[in-house]
């Protein structure tokens, strides 16, 4: 009863209305927004955050930075605020009126109604999202750089957001996936969130947790392999780059293609840790997973000073475990997988015999990458006994 299967959350504008609130908002007083704010009202309009209705008002935001969840309806997990940065300027000009229209590269993508302007408390805001206030964490750089105020209210998206970039063919909504779920006849779906090109980590927690599944009696577990599209971090692979090696992942049976719908997810990437790791399930229960997959150290990255772990590498995966607000969502929480030097494959890490393990993040991968050398082989490598970096 929590999660109403007949409402799908998506916050278009009826299509025999699109010309009325077209016109309606040539006429508004209107709002530039960026090419982050757009990811947002994609993740918005696409129905990813229901119950959310638009971008959050002062109490919702309120909600999600100290309990992590929305209490709008029922209780629901929204770990991460969704907002809209404005400018003292923009605010006064825009405060009073009943609705604005939302622009993006000139051209109009939304109409938000009945907006409330509160005060964007930013180092408070990172503090509690990102458990620090860094100025050199790459997402917390971008709410420095963004307004003082935060605008609240209900969207209306004229239609769907696209980017035209060659891959908008992968960006399913949450209905179009639970579609494509339902045609392939799933009894089980597990969904797996990445930001790296796929590597034999992450290809040994798919196997497990299929197997797993399959051992638990599912007769058609089928796999949601699902990279973030939003934005990400200068030095992480582009999407494009991404897309097409996981398309060669699939095409070399590496992954089951039979059994696996391959599709963007649109949000933008925080690097928020054991709080966004939140947000990366409850987003994928909103599409019709019913199993998550979870790893070491999820939406984790280095500190941008000390270059340790900025999140402790478990608290990902034991905070996911205990989150309140997923029903329907059950979280398959895996240990850290290694090369295993004596059985020379992707094995989970067993702490009794830690010096046969090598350890393989995406980062190592992408320097070695550059450097041009070769990940561990079957025929070479010395074991390291290091603890995992990523
Ligand atoms: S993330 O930002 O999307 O979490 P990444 O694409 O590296 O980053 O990881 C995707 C998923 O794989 C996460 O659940 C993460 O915990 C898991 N993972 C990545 N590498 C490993 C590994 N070596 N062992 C176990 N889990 C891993």
């Amino acid at each position: 009863p929590k999660w109403p299967q007949e409402t799908s959350g998506e916050l278009f504008v009826s299509p025999g209305k699109v010309d009325e609130v077209r016109t309606e908002a040539d006429g508004l007083q209107s709002l530039e927004v960026t090419e982050l704010d757009l990811q947002w009202i994609q993740v918005l309009s696409e129905g990813w955050a229901k119950p959310l209705k638009g971008f959050m008002r002062e109490k919702q935001f309120l909600q999600s930075q100290h309990f992590n969840c929305l209490l709008d309806n029922d209780l629901s997990n929204q770990s991460v605020p969704i907002v809209l940065p404005v400018s003292t300027g923009d605010k006064q000009r825009m405060e009073g009126r009943p609705a604005i229209a939302l622009r993006y590269q000139g051209v109009i993508k939304a109409v938000l109604r009945n907006p409330e302007f509160y005060e964007h408390r930013k180092e408070e805001r990172c503090a509690r999202q990102f458990g620090t206030t860094n100025p050199n964490h790459p997402y917390i750089k971008m709410v420095m750089a963004s307004g003082d105020w935060l605008a609240g209210g209900e969207l209306e998206v004229l239609e769907r957001i696209v980017w035209n970039d060659g891959l908008d063919q992968y960006r399913f909504t949450p209905s179009e996936l639970k579609n494509k779920f339902k045609e392939l006849q799933a009894d089980a779906v597990f969904a797996f969130q990445l930001r790296n090109p796929i590597h034999n980590g992450h290809a040994l927690l798919m196997s497990d947790c299929k197997r797993q599944l399959v051992e638990r009696g599912y007769k058609k577990p089928v796999l949601l392999l699902h990279p973030l599209g939003g934005w990400t971090k200068d030095d992480d692979v582009p999407l494009k780059v991404r897309m097409a090696q996981h398309q060669a992942v699939l095409e070399a049976k590496v992954l089951d293609p039979e059994h696996t719908v391959l599709a963007v997810f649109p949000s933008p990437m925080m690097y928020a840790g054991p709080t966004e790791v939140q947000w990366h399930a409850r987003a994928r229960m909103t599409c019709g997973a019913n199993f998550y997959i979870v790893g070491r150290d999820p939406a984790g990255m280095p500190h941008p000073d000390t270059k340790a772990d900025l999140y402790n590498p478990q608290h990902g995966g034991l905070v996911l475990s205990m989150a309140p607000g997923m029903p329907q969502l059950e979280i398959l929480h895996f240990r850290v997988a290694a090369y295993d030097t004596k059985s020379k494959s992707m094995a989970f890490f067993d702490p009794q015999r830690k010096e046969d393990f090598d350890f393989i993040s995406g980062t190592r991968m992408r320097t070695l990458a550059r450097n041009g050398e070769n990940p561990p082989t079957k025929s070479s490598r010395r074991s390291r006994a290091s603890t995992p970096h990523r």
